[in-house]
């Protein structure tokens, strides 16, 4: 073994021989660590790559690799092998589309105390009849127990195994035999033939990989607990997206009691479904109705507030935009955004100052999703437009309207997609009146609906409408 120090970015993976400030792959800063390889590995990937089609390659070494190589006809694959297993809690299955398959590794990643072991011990007490195999690498047996307690959670058959080593980790699977496996979390397991610290990437490649053996080959399904840091570093998880086959993000504010589960990469369904929790003493419990929870808290007739609809995944969800436009002390003014993208909203100033003629470049500028949710769709560019408005004219939105629409950089209302399950959300929660974009009319049939429906072109021909 010929041992050589490379530089690799703990973000992305790319290596180089030389420090660098900046990542030249992924653009991340300072996030090049010193590791150690085995560089005879290195080049015997090079050599291997190299002779693929060689044509001098001997007759015997080609019936040697053909014998080795596993060919199956896609025909002969029965699909139902791979049975799915129902978590019963519906958020997570649905964001999953439908339960757990057989064999598969699930990454979930999410911020310090977010609550991704809740949820793995939440997993566990709904699924009967399987057996748990928990991989702790940061608190102890009784430390799952005092949870395990808490959250009331059911649970049988599920052993605790506090161990960091995966040669380790590896026998006992053997042994055992779980049917589900759970890691928490990656960024503590090592490889001790790597010589590297754990929490490196080519630690968590190695260990990754030997984890996707395991569940490929026995059928087992993994779940795998990544931490990510603010900066995305040491402990980002990024580097795993493309070996696992699910990935699963918890987002929250840590202030606010909600947590979305995301799901970025789904090899077994859609990627844009979202699952909606409350976090408790008791655990996370699940949010069937987000829009009656996000508009709970709603303060009727004041400036600034709109509310909107946001299309998350598959499901409509109404959301209160707050916006607050006050004079600025400062000679460059404020602009501060809460769950909205900050340069659209710079954006959507930019046009209400030409547009509307507003003049807000006096003004701070602080607009929030209530609710502690993160919104990236345009639909709600109007909402958004109409609360900074609002707020600087002080004088309210009527509180029964609904305000749906993307802005284009000349002030024109843009088509939004979906817009028959916006308008049956906001009618099935009593508003009267809905304004969407003119575009979308034609695309409606108005008698289905009791709610009031106005098309708008304009930002300018939206302010007659709601004030
Ligand atoms: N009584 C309680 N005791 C402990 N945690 C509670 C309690 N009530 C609510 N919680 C929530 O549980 C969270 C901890 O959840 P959990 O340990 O599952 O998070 P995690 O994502 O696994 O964290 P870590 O990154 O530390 O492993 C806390 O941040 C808190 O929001
Ligand atoms: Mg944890």
């Amino acid at each position: 073994m010929k041992l050589k120090s490379i530089y690799i970015c703990q973000n992305c993976g790319y290596n180089s021989p030389r420090w660098a400030g900046k990542c030249p792959e992924c653009n991340s800063w300072n996030s090049f660590e010193e590791e150690v390889v085995d560089s005879g590995k290195l080049s015997n990937t090079r050599g291997r790559n190299e002779g693929v089609g060689n044509s001098r390659k001997s007759k015997s070494k080609t019936d040697l690799l053909l014998r080795n190589a596993e060919i199956t006809n896609l025909k002969e694959i029965d699909a139902d092998v791979f049975p799915r297993t129902d978590t019963k809690i519906s958020e997570l299955d649905r964001v999953l589309g439908g339960g757990l398959v057989k064999g598969s590794v699930l990454l979930i990643g999410g911020d310090p105390g977010i609550g991704k072991s809740t949820l793995m011990l939440q997993i566990a007490g709904n699924i009967k009849n399987k057996k748990f195999l928990y991989v702790s690498g940061e608190e102890s047996a009784q430390q799952i127990k005092m949870r395990a307690d808490r959250l009331n959670s059911n649970i049988d058959n599920f052993l605790v195994l506090n161990e960091v080593n995966i040669e380790i980790i590896a026998t006992v699977v053997e042994n055992e035999n779980p049917d589900i496996l759970i890691v928490d979390s990656i960024q503590t397991i090592y490889d001790p033939l790597l010589e590297s610290a754990a929490g490196t990437v080519s630690q968590l490649r190695d260990c990754t990989s030997s984890l996707i053996k395991i569940a490929k080959s026995k059928g087992i399904i993994v779940f795998v607990v990544g931490h990510i840091t603010k900066e995305g570093m040491i402990a980002g998880p990024k580097v795993l997206e493309h070996m696992v086959d699910v990935v699963l993000q918890f987002e929250g504010e840590r202030t606010h009691s909600y947590r979305i589960l995301r799901g970025i990469k789904n090899r077994f369904g859609s990627t844009n479904e979202i699952g909606i929790f409350e976090m408790s003493d008791k655990g996370l419990k699940e949010v069937l109705n987000p829009s009656e929870i996000f508009l709970s808290q709603r303060n009727y007739g004041a400036s600034g507030c709109v509310i909107s609809c946001s299309i998350e995944g598959t499901r409509p969800i109404l959301i209160e935009v707050q916006g607050l436009v006050t004079s600025s002390n400062f000679s460059v003014p404020q602009r501060t955004s809460t769950g909205f993208d900050y340069k659209r909203l710079n954006l959507l100033i930019a046009v209400l100052e030409k547009k509307l003629g507003l003049f807000l470049n006096k003004s701070d500028i602080f607009i929030n999703i209530a609710g502690g949710v993160k919104i990236d769709e345009p639909a709600i560019d109007l909402a958004i437009a109409m609360s900074i408005y609002s707020s600087f004219k002080d004088i309210p939105v009527d509180s029964e309207s609904v305000v749906l629409g993307e802005i284009g950089l000349s002030g024109e209302i843009r088509t939004i997609s979906s817009i028959e399950k916006r308008i049956y959300e906001a009618e099935k929660l009593g508003f009267k009146k809905i304004i969407i974009p003119k575009g979308n009319l034609k695309n409606i049939d108005n008698k289905s609906f009791k709610i009031k429906i106005l098309g708008a072109d304009s930002v300018k021909s939206v302010i007659d409408i709601i004030f």
